[in-house]
């Protein structure tokens, strides 16, 4: 079994300070670093581009886990390339061509995920599973902080995990939105092996990053 990996999204971190948090979250034991991108238009809240992130990159040698909610996404991939993401994730809808996109990140050396909304089936990435690195199934509709998990997402967890095990596959499954101390151990059992969280990390336990991070680990 794969261990667990929490990657800590910085829309629930103090924006003023980015980059002080960014150190405070990989001392507390972060694996990796979530960073939502939100263009007002694909989802209905904006957030930080390339040059944020790329402004982020020297305080933390941890992978940026980029997730894009941007559409078209397609012509702006090579910036956050370029501005230090490690994982460049993309949803299918906001993409012309799911294949051309995946090459492309490919093609920039970068890992490729592909993201899921709640009412998105698992038919729509079918065919482009052995091509990616990862899958990040949202457990929220994307958008905002801070929202109710979804709980009918679980099956959706296990249908992956089942196809993946059944065609040898070897991508990782995320997990992003409303994760908390209840819901994580039923998101782990069903399959997921990266758990994304914004609202438990930064605010439960008076905000005890360390704490949350290990806590959810041992989900
Ligand atoms: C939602 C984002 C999530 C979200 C996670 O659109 O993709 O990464 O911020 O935050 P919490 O854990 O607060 O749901
Ligand atoms: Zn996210």
């Amino acid at each position: 079994m794969k261990k667990i990996k929490i990657s800590p999204s910085i829309l629930s971190a103090d924006f003023s300070q980015l980059g002080n948090e960014i150190k405070r979250l990989e001392e507390a034991g972060a694996d990796m670093i979530h960073v939502d991108v939100m263009d007002g238009h694909f989802v209905p809240n904006l957030t930080i581009g390339p040059p944020v992130i790329k402004s982020l990159r020297k305080y933390t040698n941890l992978i940026f886990d980029v997730h894009l909610m941007i559409s078209p996404v397609h012509k702006y991939i090579k910036d956050f390339a370029d501005a230090g993401a490690n994982i460049i994730t993309i949803h299918p809808e906001a993409t012309e061509n799911l294949k051309e996109s995946i090459n492309l990140i490919r093609s920039l050396n970068k890992k490729v995920g592909v993201s899921l909304n709640p009412e998105s089936k698992i038919d729509l990435i079918k065919d482009i599973l052995k091509d990616i690195d990862l899958v990040l199934i949202m457990s929220v509709h994307p958008g905002f902080g801070g929202q109710k998990f979804i709980p009918d997402v679980i099956n959706k967890i296990k249908d992956l995990k089942s196809i993946k095990e059944k065609n040898n596959l070897n991508f990782d499954i995320e997990v992003d939105g409303g994760i908390n101390f209840e819901n994580s151990k039923s998101v782990i059992s069903a399959g997921a092996n990266i758990l994304v969280s914004g609202t438990t990390i930064f605010k439960s336990n008076n905000g005890d990053i360390k704490k949350n991070i290990d806590t959810l680990k041992l989900s």
